[in-house]
């Protein structure tokens, strides 16, 4: 079978995992890395043995060896390339959140269609082995009806800054970067419910808390004590048009004593954990009991989620499937999202 010639756009921290996954995939060739900084692109490019450099994404898509591209670059860009390359004939894998904005969404999702190409979301919680399992167990009726979920990632100081703290580049602060994985991850384990409304609130406490010593923490290529225009801290309640519901809260920093990370779903029948480490509660000849399942990791383990995402789109290429986190899951999310900070900013619930 003829190799798939796939290109990353974006060279920076993320597309380590698409390009250590690509490599390891024998029916893929990586063919090109395109950054904006062209030594960041030629650095990658060489470790992983890609035989074309771009500086311009534009003159990328207009390469005919090209089959599909991963879009890894910062959330501003994510609809203009990934339209451009569904148009010039590529199929995509485009990086967490879909977008900026609704509309964008509707754009890329209309992209899809006319293209008849396929547009794999990054949703890499979807593509854990314990969530697929759990799911699993869902769908043969292990929990019964899920009506709850609650969802939580909590750091104590971790604003990335640069990009991630400049609005205009990534749509929002730790609920378009967090939040997007967690709503998405309970969203999808609810069975994708309609959702009815949501109501939000955002805070801009702390900043980016730049002045702190004596403590590391991971900060992006392009750090500016100066520049932060997010929140630090975001909640909210969803309500499902089933009764269902989904509370959630994530920040960047937090006057917390640790960083906090839970995802919890509660059905009828049976609840269940996913992080921090996998559970099941339910009952048995009327007695109440907790299970563990025996698994080869009790947490997220990301090498292999990304490694599954990635067979997962070559399968789906290779094959015309629809990806398991298609389009329109994406413009859901990015409902969500934008929902939940347009009630934050009217300080009251918005109905979807
Ligand atoms: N799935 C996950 O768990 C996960 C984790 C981290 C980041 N992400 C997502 O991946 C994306 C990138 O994040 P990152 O942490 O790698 O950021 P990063 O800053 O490390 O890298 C982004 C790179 O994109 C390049 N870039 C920006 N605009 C470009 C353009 N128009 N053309 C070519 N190159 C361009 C930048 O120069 C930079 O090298 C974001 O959308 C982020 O939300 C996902």
């Amino acid at each position: 079978m003829k190799k798939l010639k796939v290109a990353v756009i974006g060279a920076g921290s993320i597309s380590d995992e698409h390009l250590k996954s690509y490599q390891n995939h024998p029916d893929v060739e990586i063919y090109a890395v395109c950054d904006l900084n062209e030594e960041r692109a030629k650095r990658k490019g060489a470790q992983y043995g890609a035989s074309k450099i771009y500086v311009s994404y534009q003159e990328l898509l207009a390469d005919k060896e090209i089959d599909a591209v991963s879009v890894c670059t910062w959330n501003l860009s994510h609809a203009e390339i990934s339209i451009a390359a569904l148009d010039a004939g590529k199929h995509v894998l485009v990086e967490k959140p879909l977008c900026k904005t609704v509309e964008q969404a509707l754009l890329m999702q209309d992209a899809v269609k006319r293209s008849g190409k396929l547009l794999q979301v990054g949703f890499v919680r979807r593509y854990d082995a314990n969530v697929q399992m759990l799911r699993s167990f869902s769908e043969k009726g292990d929990f019964g009806e899920i009506y709850y979920a609650k969802a939580s990632s909590i750091r104590r100081l971790g604003n990335p800054g640069g990009w991630f703290a400049d609005v205009e580049r990534s749509g929002g602060g730790p609920l378009i970067d967090i939040g997007v994985h967690m709503i998405d991850l309970c969203w999808y384990m609810m069975g994708r419910p309609k959702v009815k409304s949501v109501s939000g609130n955002t805070y801009r406490k702390l900043g980016n808390r730049a002045h702190i010593q004596n403590l590391s923490y991971y900060k992006a290529a392009d750090w500016d004590p100066n520049l932060n225009t997010v929140e630090d801290l975001a909640n909210a309640l969803i309500r499902f048009e089933n009764g269902a519901s989904l509370f959630v809260d994530v920040s960047f920093s937090l006057h917390i004593k640790e960083d906090e990370g839970s995802v919890k779903l509660y059905g009828d029948k049976g609840g269940y954990v996913i992080d921090p480490s996998i559970s099941i509660t339910t009952e048995n000849h009327n007695t109440i009991v907790s299970i563990v399942p025996q698994v080869d990791h009790q947490g997220f383990h990301g090498d292999s989620a990304f490694q599954n995402e990635i067979n997962h789109f070559v399968s789906c290429v290779q094959t015309g499937r629809q990806p398991l986190s298609p389009v329109e899951d994406g413009v859901e999310m990015m409902k969500i999202l934008c929902g939940i900070y347009e009630s934050a900013a009217m300080g009251k619930e918005v109905y979807l």
